[in-house]
């Protein structure tokens, strides 16, 4: 008898065809969010699951889930789960590293673009009927080129996002707990700095670093107050990272020219103020969402559990701890 394994949303057909042969699978093509209480009762006869970032895998669902083995998210970022129950029950944990960093450093350009030069909200005012032609004062926005780019978070995803800067003439400054080897930072063009330089002299302030209590509110008030009031912040890493409340206080009273995100806390609930500014510009968590990084991230999802379930160590393996 083959394993069962839960898909916990929609994928690719490909991806269930990839998977078929090796499991019983239980899919769930119509994406109902299945939460706490879905997950339990699918996971009880499960050995195995491939997850989204919506899928809560809390200690309540891996206490309900005896048989289960791995727990596969099709994402890099894995705060949805709780790592440290899954190493307790002898669970293997992974993720989807390597293949979405150019989309995602794309989406982060796509949005600091649109934050300078007003994109969003231009197209929103011309659309409602509002342009009664040309005029030199209109929708004045923020040069790219030339202007510091800081990026707090500097990994594959963030180095990625400093290589684009270079078609844009800009000083690209960095801040990471470990600095990058020499030869990164030549290929980046990137200077390290402390994390106060950095939200001092960045005019547009890319967060790409990992949820965690660590990162909780790393930027609040007090950071967004060192920010020059000229400056503009994309957040396409998690949501929780910024304070929401304290961003949307800024970008009310003008303290920072600007923000473009693409994740929040507490999402897909939206904190109200946003939908009030028309300095921000919001996209719902698409960082990794072109159709072939979507699906290149899925196949390593399914990738990861087939060499779980078959007693192989599983290529992107995050609780290594687990392996004996
Ligand atoms: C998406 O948010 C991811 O972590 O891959």
């Amino acid at each position: 008898m083959k394993p069962r394994i839960l898909v916990a949303r929609e994928v690719f057909p490909e991806v269930l065809e990839h998977l078929r042969p090796h499991f019983e699978v239980d899919d769930n093509q119509a994406d109902v969010i299945l939460g706490v209480d879905g997950l339990k009762r699918r996971l009880a006869d499960k050995a195995g699951v491939m997850t989204a970032v919506s899928d809560p895998v809390n200690a309540e669902v891996i206490a309900a889930a005896p048989h289960l083995k791995a727990v596969c998210n099709f994402a890099v970022g894995y705060n949805n789960i709780d790592l440290a129950a899954c190493t307790r029950a002898g669970i293997m944990a992974t993720n989807t590293p390597g293949v979405l960093d150019d989309t995602t450093a794309d989406l982060a350009w796509a949005l600091l673009m649109a934050t300078a030069r007003h994109i969003q909200t231009s197209e929103h005012w011309l659309r409602a009927g509002h342009w009664k032609g040309f005029r030199m004062m209109d929708w004045l926005g923020t040069d790219v080129h030339h202007a510091t780019l800081g990026i707090l978070g500097m990994g594959r995803i963030g180095q990625a996002v400093a290589r684009r800067a270079l078609g844009f003439d800009m000083r690209v400054i960095y801040h990471n707990r470990s600095r990058l080897p020499a030869e990164k930072e030549a290929a980046c063009r990137a200077t390290w700095v402390d994390k106060e330089t950095l939200l001092r002299e960045a005019d547009f302030l890319v967060l790409l670093l990992p949820y965690s209590p660590a990162s909780h509110h790393i930027i609040g008030a007090a950071e967004l107050a060192l920010m020059k009031p000229t400056a503009h912040l994309i957040n396409v890493a998690r949501g929780g990272i910024v304070d929401d409340a304290a961003l949307i206080s800024a970008l009310r009273q003008r303290r920072l020219s600007g923000a473009a995100l693409d994740v929040f806390e507490g999402e897909p609930a939206l904190n109200p103020g946003f939908l009030e500014l028309d300095n921000v510009t919001l996209t719902p968590h698409i960082g990794s969402s072109s159709r072939a990084t979507r699906l290149a991230m899925a196949m390593t999802a399914a990738n990861n559990l087939i060499a779980a379930l078959s007693g192989q160590r599983p290529p992107n393996l995050v609780n290594t701890e687990v392996w004996k």
